[in-house]
Order: structure tokens, then C-alpha cells, then sequence
């Protein structure tokens, strides 16, 4: 493979910073300073950047169970977060694929992988695949009638001058249902649930596309997502 495909695909440099340190001479493959960004290389090629041995990392992929109160942030000064949860695990690298808020419960996907979590949580433009997020919403008001067809129908958010795509709910109770949204807005279900009178009182994240919370995971527990649970989003995305 090409040297800055390698270098932007692998180890996640972006195309300028690799042509960057190529024109200054930061770059050795197999001892050999280069600056050809077409150089050939391979999976066993020693590449050195700026004096250092580049080492492959090992893409890594968590489902948490967060429980309320924990911060989606890699460090506070104030708030525990999720991360601190994931004990004996490096957590240096990891970062937060989709965000939930303080009080909210349930499935939380960490990984390491930028392009992977980009693919998951970025806005689709319409037309393109769009991921489920499933939340299961306890209110503090019983569910008006028109709830359905207004989540159906999209709600217009006048701080972003957009209006959510259609989303759909399923009665479980009078105050219970649970809903399924296709983008990651700030305080998207809140503020859907606002837009038509009601409050939020619990939010718990129960799916993101074909990854589901696994039953065996008690609130703060965590696993590594299965080789499925990581291509299917692959195939999907890339087909
Ligand atoms: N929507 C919200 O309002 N909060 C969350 O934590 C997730 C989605």
C-alpha cells in the first residue's frame, strides 16, 4: 500500500499532517528517510515517525451499561465518567461513540477507532443509511394522543433550523414507550418529548443500529462488542 494511505488509514493521521511530516523529513521506512507519499509499503515495514517506532494499534470496541450520574467525557474535574468504568482496561485511547446525557441509562459504545465511531454517529445526509438509536422514555405526563404523528412527522428545532426525521413510538404505557430515533441531536428525545408538552423523567439507550444492550450487563458493566456487533456496521456502511 501507499505510504500516506497507509499512514492516514492505519494510524488515523490525516492526509495533510502525512504530507506535512513527509516535506520536513519526519518519515523512515526500514531505516530509509522518504518522502515519496507513494512509497510502497507493507504490514511488516518498520516506519519510524518523528524519531519514533510506529507502532499498529489494535482497534478495540466497548458496550458500557452507564449508569446515571456518569459524565460521557473522557475526564471532568467534576463528575465521574464512563470511562472510569471500564476498570483494567488501557483507556488512554478511547473515546465515546454517541454520547448520552448525565442521567441517562443504558448503552454506551466506546472504542478507539475514530473512523468507525465517525461512520456511527455522524448526521446522514437524507438518503443515506440511517442508524436506529432505540430509547426506552418514562414521562412525567401521560402520552397525548398526537405524539405519535408529531414524532412521525418530524419536530422542528428552531436553535439548529431543522426538523428531526420521521421517528417512531410504541405505547407501552400510559407513561412508558419507547421510541426510535435516526439521528444523535443534543437533547434530541428531550426536547421531542418538550415539543409536544411532556417531560422526560427516565431515558434509558437500549440499541444502536444492530447493537443492543446485552441483558447481562447490570448497570456500570461493560463488554467488549463481538466481531458481529462491530462488522455489521462495516458492511452496512461499506458494502
Ligand atoms: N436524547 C436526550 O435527550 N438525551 C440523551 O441522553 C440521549 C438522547
Amino acid at each position: 500500500m501507499r505510504l500516506d494511505r497507509f499512514l492516514c488509514k492505519q494510524a488515523d493521521y490525516s492526509r495533510k499532517t502525512v504530507l506535512q511530516l513527509l516535506s520536513q523529513r519526519q518519515i523512515k521506512v526500514d531505516g530509509k528517510t522518504i518522502q515519496d507519499r507513494a512509497y510502497s509499503v507493507t504490514e511488516f515495514s518498520a516506519i519510524e515517525i518523528q524519531g519514533k517506532p510506529y507502532l499498529p494499534r489494535i482497534a478495540r470496541y466497548y458496550m458500557l451499561n452507564k449508569p446515571a450520574g456518569f459524565l460521557s467525557a473522557t475526564t471532568d474535574p467534576v463528575h465521574r465518567t464512563a470511562l472510569e468504568l471500564l476498570t483494567d482496561v488501557d483507556t488512554s485511547d478511547l473515546h465515546i461513540a454517541g454520547r448520552l446525557d448525565r442521567a441517562t441509562t443504558g448503552l454506551l459504545i466506546l472504542t478507539n477507532d475514530g473512523k468507525w465511531s465517525r461512520k456511527l454517529t455522524e448526521l446522514k445526509p437524507v438518503g443515506a443509511l440511517q442508524i436506529p438509536k432505540v430509547y426506552l422514555v418514562e414521562t412525567a405526563y401521560a402520552l397525548s394522543p398526537i405524539t405519535e404523528q408529531r414524532f412521525a412527522e418530524g419536530i422542528y428545532f428552531k436553535t439548529e433550523d431543522v426538523t428531526t426525521s420521521p421517528a417512531q413510538l410504541e405505547r407501552i404505557s400510559e407513561t412508558t414507550s419507547r421510541l426510535t430515533i435516526y439521528e444523535g441531536r443534543y437533547h434530541q428525545v428531550k426536547r421531542m418529548f418538550a415539543a409536544v408538552g411532556n417531560r422526560v423523567v427516565n431515558l434509558h439507550r437500549e440499541q444502536v443500529g444492530e447493537i443492543r444492550l446485552d441483558s447481562n450487563l447490570k448497570l456500570g458493566e461493560f463488554r467488549a462488542l463481538t466481531l458481529q456487533e462491530v462488522n455489521w456496521f462495516s458492511l452496512e456502511v461499506d458494502p
